[in-house]
């Protein structure tokens, strides 16, 4: 039906790359004590808070062609993208690629301050497409992505989302 796509919520689709399931027991001096469930949980009330029609659509996996496939199907139409790319963010050109193809906001986000870590995790090949990247303020990191996303989007239309 021709009004099925404008009566679809709007979303924000948040991604999570490898490893990122093991929150809350993988590396806790380094990554906390926070579960994956429990920033998706929080994000989703954020989001209800600021934009009560947007949806959060997160998900983590642990495979580059999944998180790919999931950008090419729900990217285009996605109000923004944030994404904690975690190993891939170092190499992935084929991650990258696919968030520069969708054309909306990309905002990295990575738990740790990565620039304080081993050398090997100073280099992002994402930031170059996002619009921002956000280190090392723990799960708090994805709630201000998803609060600048939404922030703009309301400011691009003026209206409430
Ligand atoms: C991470 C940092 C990456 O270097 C690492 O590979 C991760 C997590 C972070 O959130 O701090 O898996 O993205």
């Amino acid at each position: 039906m021709a009004n099925d796509a404008a009566n679809r919520a709007p979303y924000l689709l948040v991604l999570h790359g490898p490893n990122l399931n093991l929150l809350g027991t993988r590396e806790p001096a380094i990554y906390g004590r926070t579960t994956l469930a429990e920033i998706d949980a929080a994000l989703v009330r954020l989001a209800a808070q600021i934009a009560p029609r947007v949806e959060v659509r997160a998900l983590q996996s642990n495979y580059e062609g999944a998180l790919i496939d999931r950008i090419q199907q729900d990217g285009p139409a996605a109000l923004g993208i944030v994404i904690n790319p975690a190993a891939f963010t170092h190499y992935s050109i084929a991650l990258r690629d696919a968030l520069a193809a969708v054309g909306v906001p990309v905002v990295e986000v990575h738990l740790s301050n990565i620039h304080t870590r081993e050398e090997f995790r100073h280099h992002s090949v994402i930031a170059p497409i996002a619009v921002g990247q956000i280190a090392g303020f723990g799960p708090s990191g994805y709630e201000f992505a998803v609060r600048y996303l939404l922030e703009q989007v309301q400011e691009r239309t003026s209206t409430a989302v």
